[in-house]
């Protein structure tokens, strides 16, 4: 993986001018190619656990409020204000709260938050110690996607460090916050990212979504007021304490300030980590990462994973925060930027993501349930040459019944890689049909022998 660690020259990653690395802001990823950037030392020598002793210098309800004035957004893929989620929880209840932390990450092509823990555990652990703080929660929880074994590892290890150092456990710091962090490691499924059924999972049920309301905030973890956040909004919120909110709302938009990581990835010559400020283009990335792979140009990419409307090269200088995307008619989802040159074959690609769909999906309503397992079997045939064109429609009614219609939300992210596909690609998806197969099939494809023809970089 690519690591791009430069800053511009005025210290906020915001500028437009100079090399573009210049426009990158390392916060969370500033250290990573440091040795044993992992370690609880390592952490301190990077201003670690500064923003938790400001923090705890306010006072909660003044804490929220500083959270929701930086304008952060949540990064597990819908943006929902942060200090407004955390201003939710009722206090003087009389309940437990709690801090639920979603590391689940199972999206295709998302892939943030498991190198964040990987490289950077104590960022996440100082941002939770400063949210339960806020929300007054004894207790927290790390639900982590339990396939990673190394990173379970080293969270646990983290977390070991942390209660030694007095910053986990009883009266942190002296401030009489007590606080104890359990990790969790989930046995993989894709909706037990979904929060509601993440929390049935974490109380040791079934994973599958709950009805709402209540929601979370009133009702969650043990029926008591629960938070869930995504790995990078918490692990965000510690360099917000300390260097700042007027910093962090210098970089990014009015509406979407802040910093960043953008996962690239696909036919790309430096996939990785690129930290930067919200707003920056994929024309922007790609150029300071070395382009698509040598000899080939972009074809088609996701903003922020498979869930998210496909974009294709008439939308690289579409401004990468929640504004510029939707407007475009996407979302900006998790920020997993995976690109496809014009070797890739678009139904192939749509093909695999629904069987994907159609795996997770939990059952629970009907539109997903039955409606992804027809998407598979019509876009099956179609890979096959073994389509009608009227299947076209029908794949378009199909994800027509799922999307909006369905429990939660898997069932649009189903629906989204059909209908943008349909409208960037169908003539790719009518080819399959006339010709009776796969244009991009080696064996029968004038693709291959344009691609020798292909020039590098993207899409010049
Ligand atoms: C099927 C599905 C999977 C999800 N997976 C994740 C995930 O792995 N991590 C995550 O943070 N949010 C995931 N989400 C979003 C969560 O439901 C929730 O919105 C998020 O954790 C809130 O955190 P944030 O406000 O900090 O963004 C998923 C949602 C759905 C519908
Ligand atoms: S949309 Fe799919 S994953 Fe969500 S509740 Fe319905 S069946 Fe389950």
């Amino acid at each position: 993986m690519t690591l791009a660690t430069e800053i511009n020259d005025n210290g906020n990653g915001n500028g437009n001018g100079g090399s573009p690395e210049k426009l990158l802001a390392p916060v969370l990823t500033a250290f990573w190619d440091q040795p044993e950037s992992w370690t609880l030392e390592t952490y301190r020598r990077h201003e670690g656990y500064e923003g938790l002793r400001k923090a705890l210098a306010m006072a909660p309800d003044d804490l929220i409020a500083y959270v929701k004035d930086s304008g952060l957004r949540g990064r597990g893929g819908a943006g929902f204000p942060t200090g407004m989620k955390w201003q939710f929880i009722p206090q003087g209840d009389g309940k437990p709260h709690y801090l639920v932390v979603n590391a689940d990450e199972s999206e295709p092509g998302t892939c943030k938050d498991i190198p964040l823990l990987f490289a950077n555990p104590h960022s996440l652990i100082e941002g939770i110690v400063i949210a339960c703080y806020a929300i007054r929660s004894s207790h927290a929880f790390i639900y982590l996607r339990g396939e990673v074994v190394p990173v379970l590892r080293r969270l646990h290890e983290a977390v070991r460090e942390a209660y030694e150092a007095g910053y986990l456990g009883t009266n942190i710091l002296g401030s009489g916050l007590d606080l104890e962090l359990t990790v969790h490691a989930g046995a993989g499924a894709y909706i037990c990212g979904e929060e509601t059924a993440l929390l049935d999972s974490l109380e040791g049920r079934r994973g599958q979504p709950r009805l709402r309301p209540p929601f979370p905030a009133v009702a969650g973890l043990y029926a008591c007021p629960t938070v869930v956040n995504n790995v990078e909004s918490i692990a965000s919120v510690p360099a917000i304490l300390n260097r700042g909110k007027d910093w962090f709302k210098s970089m990014g938009s009015e509406k979407s300030p802040g910093f960043t990581l953008y996962s690239l990835s696909g036919h790309v010559a430096g996939p990785g980590q690129y930290e930067a400020p919200l707003g920056i283009t994929l024309r922007q990335l790609l150029d300071m990462s070395g382009g698509m792979r040598p000899g080939h140009r972009l074809k088609f990419w996701t903003p922020g994973g498979s869930s998210t409307p496909m974009f294709t090269d008439d939308h690289l200088d579409v401004p990468l925060d929640y504004e510029g995307v939707g407007a475009a008619g996407s979302m900006l989802g998790t920020k997993a930027l995976q690109c496809f040159d014009e070797t890739t074959c678009v139904v192939r690609a749509v093909t695999r993501w629904t069987e994907f769909y159609a795996h997770e999906s939990c059952g629970k309503c009907t539109p997903c349930r039955e409606g992804t397992y027809w998407l598979v079997q019509l876009l099956r045939d179609i890979e096959a040459g073994k389509g009608q064109m009227s299947d076209l429609d029908k794949l378009n009614d199909i994800a027509d019944n799922i999307n909006g219609k369905s429990f939660c939300a898997l069932g649009d992210g189903a629906a989204s890689p059909i209908f943008s596909s349909l409208k960037y690609f169908r003539e790719e998806y009518e080819q399959h049909i006339t010709g009776k197969g796969c244009p991009f099939d080696p064996a029968r494809s004038t693709v291959w022998a344009d691609d020798k023809n292909a020039h590098q970089g993207v899409n010049a």
